[in-house]
């Protein structure tokens, strides 16, 4: 070896594969402004599409009248329900298997719903349109509230299910019923809780809030006549589905429809679903044979896109009097506003909710849900959460600590007590999942000498006591919680979306001179794949990172895949990256015996090639196997180096994580002030250490606009009184606390690389850390549960509801 030889750990470092802080390739564009997004798509002779919207969340259409908007220079057409109808698309089906109005149909169901869709010249032609169009309404009594939805005399909200007994998912019970789902073994539960020493029932809410990504919902859609090819540039996070959708709605061929999901500014499962601006402007291009955009404003996205949450969970906890758990009953009242538009797999009407017996060893559970029709926006999407998995950490993460409460016992020990051990793995729940693997108690107790947990119980202690002398108006709160997630939607055995099974896909082509180019079924909305999807190659077949170029988004290229939410990208097209990997490398080490004049099992891979056994000085490095495998492959080989995978995982990964909130609350004003937050996660094989940090920071910040001030509210008579960023809580830098982030790893067993999903975990983790922390903080005064979300004005009326203000 002379002097200029490389070493092996300067090899290893020039792939900047696995496990290095590789810095964001695709920031390189960001941060100039030289991003593509959707709005930046500009087309010759390009129409522009905006709505008119009903002021009521519940009236009769009586008429539509264009006439006025006509006559506004640029205004060009006026498309309603009964222009839909002529083309069968006035209605469109919705994921959930319920069918939602395009445009309103003789009512409208939610304020804000779209009634007319006006194509323009521009976009300040449309809107002058949209206030000229005559809607005469009837305004009928809105259903606001969920617990009133299956009264006898409640409003009926879905005329067109009148008399239909069975939904989607099964039997109705209601006018407003849309479905019941029930899990687990009801006599064996029922049995635990006749048998408990202790048992808690609480309500815990988790109210409706919003993903509300940086960059709303939009599309451009462009139609040739000539060709009869329809092309639609759009915020996808799944665009071979939404293909698909508008092959099966719009009946064009599936191959004249390309779908490019360009760059886009987040999603946070806000862009999964079609929404009717994609359907009218896709009509409104085949009609004018122009192309036509559509871009909603912040108002829009707020009030009528994709919800989140809104799920009311009865929560009922048995245990021994030692603090064993021995059962778990919930009921969930499920509100899904106006239409089914929740974007779960098929066979899931609550999504992935039954994962919430969470990280505990329940001997039996039961859940049952009831999805519910109001008069609000449709969606029920997973906001940074794999299919409800968030709703259901923060039940279990709550019930837990009112558990802890009733018992007298530490939260943190009450845990400890109940984790399922390592030896349990792979563990089957009582609702029916099988978790891949994990060291709960490890992560725990790391969690707790990290932040000296006996410390702080000690320095609460004293301030309680503090409290209780009048020597400070200031309350601590510790919130504990340890979530288990459940990410990779999904095998096939369990997870499809409308017929189609949640595989994933990539596809490698290696060029001559060793670089590459990978395609892959995922699209990122800001994780990082353009960097990291190139990390698991690296490390894979010791091509550089920087020389693989990722690509994403484009149905004409990339191999069908169901796209990025739920952390299903690492779980599954992850897989797919390293599987299409191996079988480069397996041809890579055909041709290289055939130039080394080798078995090929005599050699061996060595960090960027192959080496033979016992004579490592004779080798052929991946670089060189790229260039051999275009002009001297083994007789009777195809030249060429490039392969593809379709990858349907064996089971979902199993994520999870110990987070603490360190809080303190003001009680004469309800400020409070996050002292310290600390995030344990557990994400299996760790790809980018960097890019995982980023995901938990913008995960945690999510988690505490959620938990301390973001809601979608309404007042009784169904307008939306948070629809605009100066009342729906969006934290800027000001707000946001400091992030203290660590890790344990621990791979998963059935995964290629072993690793687990991480984006939305710190989500799912981190909003029962903020809630525990706030009711901790209330528990001595007598307080078992305060509903989220926490801001200052409810944390003064929880504080004035305990009678701590002299009268
Ligand atoms: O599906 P989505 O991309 O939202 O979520 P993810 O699979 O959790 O990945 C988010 C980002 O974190 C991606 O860039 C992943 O490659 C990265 N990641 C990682 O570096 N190591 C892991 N074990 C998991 C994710």
């Amino acid at each position: 070896m002379n002097d200029m030889t490389p070493t092996r750990e300067q090899r290893e470092a020039k792939l900047e594969g696995m496990g290095c802080k590789r810095k964001r390739v695709e920031d390189i564009r960001f941060t100039q402004g030289k991003g593509n997004y959707v709005d930046d798509v500009k087309l010759p002779g390009m129409l522009h599409g905006d709505f008119v919207r009903s002021p009521h969340a519940h009236a009769r259409v009586k008429s539509i009248n264009p006439e006025e908007a006509l006559k506004v220079p640029g205004v060009l057409a006026v498309i309603t329900a009964e222009t839909l109808k002529t083309v069968n698309l006035a209605w469109m089906p919705t994921l959930a298997g319920d069918v939602q109005m395009v445009l309103a149909d003789g009512k409208v169901l939610f304020q804000n719903q779209e009634v007319a869709f006006v194509v323009a010249t521009d976009r300040y032609a449309a809107d002058d349109g949209i206030n000229k169009v005559v809607v005469e309404y009837e305004p009928l009594p809105p259903l606001m509230d969920p617990f009133k939805a299956m009264d006898p005399d409640a409003p009926v909200l879905r005329e067109d299910l009148a008399g239909k007994t069975t939904g989607a998912h099964g039997p109705r019970k209601h006018h407003n019923h849309i479905f019941e789902w029930t899990v687990g073994d009801k006599d064996l539960t029922d049995a635990a809780f006749r048998n408990a020493e202790v048992s808690i029932k609480e309500m815990i809410s988790y109210h409706r809030t919003h993903p509300s990504p940086l960059e709303t919902c939009q599309c451009v859609c462009s139609f040739d006549k000539i060709k009869g090819e329809l092309t639609i540039w759009g915020t996808f996070q799944a665009p071979h589905v939404i293909r698909t959708v508008v092959a099966l709605i719009a009946k064009i061929p599936e191959h004249k429809i390309h779908v490019i999901s360009p760059d886009i500014g987040g999603g946070f499962g806000n862009k999964v679903g079609a929404y009717p601006g994609y359907i009218c402007a896709a009509v409104a291009s085949i009609v004018t044979g122009k192309p036509v955009k559509w871009v909603e404003d912040r108002i829009e996205n707020l009030t009528a896109t994709s919800f989140a949450r809104d799920y009311h969970m009865t929560t009922e906890i048995a245990a021994t009097k030692a603090g064993k758990v021995t059962g778990l009953r919930v009921h969930v009242l499920a509100d899904h506003g106006a239409f089914d538009a929740c974007a779960d797999p098929s066979k899931w009407p609550a999504g992935f909710f039954n994962i919430v017996t969470g990280s505990y060893d329940f001997p039996t559970a039961h859940l049952s849900v009831d999805g519910i029709y109001t008069n609000k926006a449709p969606g029920g999407v997973a906001y940074r959460c794999s299919f409800r998995v968030t709703e259901a950490a923060y039940c279990i993460e709550r019930g837990m600590d009112i558990l802890a409460q009733k018992l007298g016992m530490d939260p943190a020990e009450l845990r400890l007590k109940n984790f399922i051990k390592p030896e349990q793995f792979p563990y089957h729940s009582a609702l029916g999942w099988e978790y891949d693997s994990g060291d709960y108690h490890t992560a725990m107790r790391k969690m707790m000498e990290s932040v000296d947990y006996v410390g702080l119980r000690l320095e609460q202690a004293e301030k309680r006591a503090a409290f209780k002398r009048g020597e400070t108006r200031e309350i601590m709160g510790l919130g504990v919680s340890f979530f288990t997630e459940i990410v990779g939607a999904g095998p096939s055995k369990n997870c499809d979306i409308l017929g189609i099974a949640m595989f994933d896909s990539c596809e490698i082509r290696m060029h001559p001179t060793g670089a590459g180019i990978a395609r892959v079924g995922t699209k990122s909305q800001g994780q990082g794949h353009e960097t990291t999807w190139a990390q698991i190659i690296a490390s894979e077949i010791g091509i550089p990172a920087d020389d693989i170029m990722i690509e994403e988004g484009n149905t004409d290229t990339a191999p069908y895949g169901l796209g990025t939410y739920g952390s299903r990208s690492t779980p599954v097209a992850g897989a797919a990256i390293a599987m299409a990997a191996r079988k480069i490398k397996a041809k890579a080490q055909m041709i290289a015996a055939y130039k080394l004049e080798v078995h090929e099992g005599d050699l061996e891979w060595d960090i960027d090639g192959f080496r033979v056994k016992g004579l490592p000085e004779k080798s052929m490095s991946m670089k060189d196997i790229c260039w051999a495998a275009y002009n001297s492959v083994p007789p009777g080989m195809e030249p060429g180096l490039e392969a593809v995978s379709y990858y349907d995982p064996p089971n979902m990964t199993y994520p999870f994580g110990a987070y603490i909130c360190v809080m303190d609350i003001d009680v004469d004003t309800g400020v409070y002030k996050v002292r310290r937050f600390y995030a344990l996660d557990d994400c299996g094989t760790r790809i980018n250490p960097m890019i995982i940090e980023g995901q938990v920071h913008g995960g945690l910040t999510e988690a505490f606009a959620i938990a301390m001030g973001q809601e979608i509210r309404y007042d009784d008579e169904g307008n939306v009184v948070t629809g605009s960023f100066m009342d729906f809580f969006m934290p800027t830098a000001v707000e946001t606390p400091h992030w203290e982030t660590d890790f344990t790893v621990t791979p998963s067993p059935h995964h290629p690389i072993g690793a687990k999903g991480v984006g939305e975990s710190p989500n799912v983790g981190g909003v029962p850390a903020f809630s525990n922390a706030v009711n901790d903080a209330f528990s001595f005064l007598g307080s078992t549960h305060i509903q989220m979300p926490h801001d200052f004005w409810r944390n003064w009326r929880a504080a004035k509801n305990l009678g701590v203000f002299a009268a």
